[in-house]
């Protein structure tokens, strides 16, 4: 049995110079932070408990990579252990020891030769896909791994976060691009996810995943395959936003270094929308004149003969190349909030879409149980000019209202919803969220009561975080 470390309290704060506190969340953290047991200011629920694991870029300078976007940051997992002890969390954070990683951070000495070796290697017929999983955690059967968008998954132990290497599919399905956002489904006891494949025929491949091993359900033709960092799924579909940008194929096999100049905008496409059954693979198709960039769904849901799905749309992509860490760091950072539309998909009859009456924000998150019928939705947000997203908001997208919470200093993370287990409405419980503080450059968990929206507890790390993207929280 490892004995439990000392209890650490709160360091003093710091002060930062820069007029954007902000810009600290995307700096590099180079330390870890060892299973450390930390104080719990305020009050958790006693059914709160279980571990929260989290991903995100921790490196944004590596001796053998360039590192310019906050999305190829290297990454670095947190981990969130609560219930075991009254008043007490324990929290750890640490570098993915990623073979991706391994390779950006050897020494150097030659960068221009380097640089050629990178473009070469295609040509050689080598794919160095990264397997760095800086963007989502996901259980997969009795794996835990951390995803980025390459069909190569890392494994890592959710009590060290030791990595321990790439997830292994006893399966013939092939890919090469894919989302960190796999739909679990409850009521089939699977996950759903796609990947999208290059060759003499583009295809998404959309597959139903069964613990490690995928099945195949569908696979959609396209001339022009959609660059989609998420799709949508309501209780017996999958839905597939084909909108704008679209990845060019031939590009990504020769130019590894930068993806996202891999991507074309072609407005004038507008969007195509196809539902997939999850259980039969039956397609329909849509068609939307106005192109639509998301990287987020909500959530969908079946109403009569009429699919819905509320998204996160942006007018275009131009947010992707805003998010560069220059911006980023600068004392005018973007503003990456979208807004809140619901797309409406009926069997007979054109695809429309409207806005909902609600704030924008990022990163949703809704209760996990009621997938396929929700009305919360949780996110980040932003209201103060010059900073990035310096909020988070509950909003009720039955009601249109929305309750927002911030603190001076304070930019928050995605915000986990984690059910009371004993609770019948849909907003009994406590959202979760790792928080940067610029004035103390340090993070710190916080929890609010889900119906209330207000702060509950908070744990104090005593050090910062970079901004990251996605988490999940697993109950014991
Ligand atoms: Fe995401």
């Amino acid at each position: 049995m490892v004995a439990a470390p000392p209890l650490r309290r709160s360091p003093e704060p710091v002060r930062s110079s820069s007029r954007n506190l902000s810009a600290l969340g995307f700096r590099s953290q180079p330390k870890e932070l060892p299973r450390t047991r930390l104080r719990i200011e305020g009050d958790v629920p006693t059914w709160l408990r279980g571990t929260l694991l989290r991903t995100g870029p921790g490196t944004f300078e590596a001796p053998s990579r360039d590192i310019e976007h906050w999305f190829m940051g290297l990454a670095m997992l947190v981990r969130l252990r609560i219930g075991d002890e009254p008043g007490v969390a324990e929290v750890s954070a640490k570098h993915l020891k990623s073979h991706a990683r391994e390779r950006a951070m050897r020494p150097n000495p030659f960068p221009r030769l380097r640089a050629l070796a990178e473009r070469i290697r295609p040509f050689l017929g080598e794919r160095p896909t990264t397997d760095d999983g800086s963007v989502n955690v996901a259980r997969i059967g009795d794996a835990m791994v951390a995803m980025t968008e390459t069909t190569r998954r890392a494994r890592f132990d959710p009590t060290t976060l030791e990595a321990l290497g790439t997830l292994e599919h006893r399966d013939v399905l092939e890919g090469h691009l894919t989302t960190a956002h796999p739909h679990w489904d409850a009521k089939r006891g699977c996950h759903f996810n796609y990947m999208s494949r290059f060759g003499p025929k583009v295809v998404h491949v959309a597959y139903r995943m069964d613990a490690g091993r995928r099945h195949l359900l569908r696979e959609l033709e396209t001339d022009r395959p959609a660059y989609m960092h998420s799709f949508g799924a309501t209780p017996n579909h999958l839905i597939f936003v084909e909108g704008p940008p679209f990845v060019q194929p031939l590009k990504l096999r020769f130019l590894t270094a930068d993806f996202f100049s891999c991507l074309t905008w072609d407005g004038a496409a507008g969007t195509r929308i196809r539902a997939v059954h999850k259980d039969s693979g039956a397609v329909q198709t849509w068609h939307l004149d106005e192109p639509l960039f998301t990287f987020h769904t909500i959530d969908g849901r079946e109403t009569g003969d009429s699919l819905e799905l509320d998204l996160i749309t942006y007018p275009d992509s131009s947010v992707l190349q805003e998010l560069v860490l220059e911006r980023l760091r600068s004392e005018g950072p973007p503003k990456a909030i979208g807004a809140v539309r619901r797309i409406r998909l009926p069997s007979h009859g054109p695809a429309t879409i409207d806005g909902l009456d609600v704030p924008g924000l990022e990163l949703p998150r809704i209760d996990p149980r009621r997938a396929g019928d929700s009305r919360m939705v949780y996110g980040v947000t932003n209201d103060l000019p010059g900073t990035f997203v310096d909020g988070l908001v509950k909003v009720d997208r039955a009601k249109g209202t929305h309750t927002p919470w911030r603190g001076d200093g304070l930019f928050p993370g995605e915000p986990i919803f984690v059910p009371d287990p004993r609770a019948a409405s849909e907003d009994e419980g406590v959202v979760i969220s790792l928080v940067l503080d610029g004035h103390r450059e340090r993070s710190l968990f916080v929890v609010l009561d889900a119906k209330s929206f207000t702060e509950r507890a908070r744990i104090e790390l005593p050090l910062f975080v970079p901004q990251g993207f996605h988490g999940e929280f697993f109950a014991d």
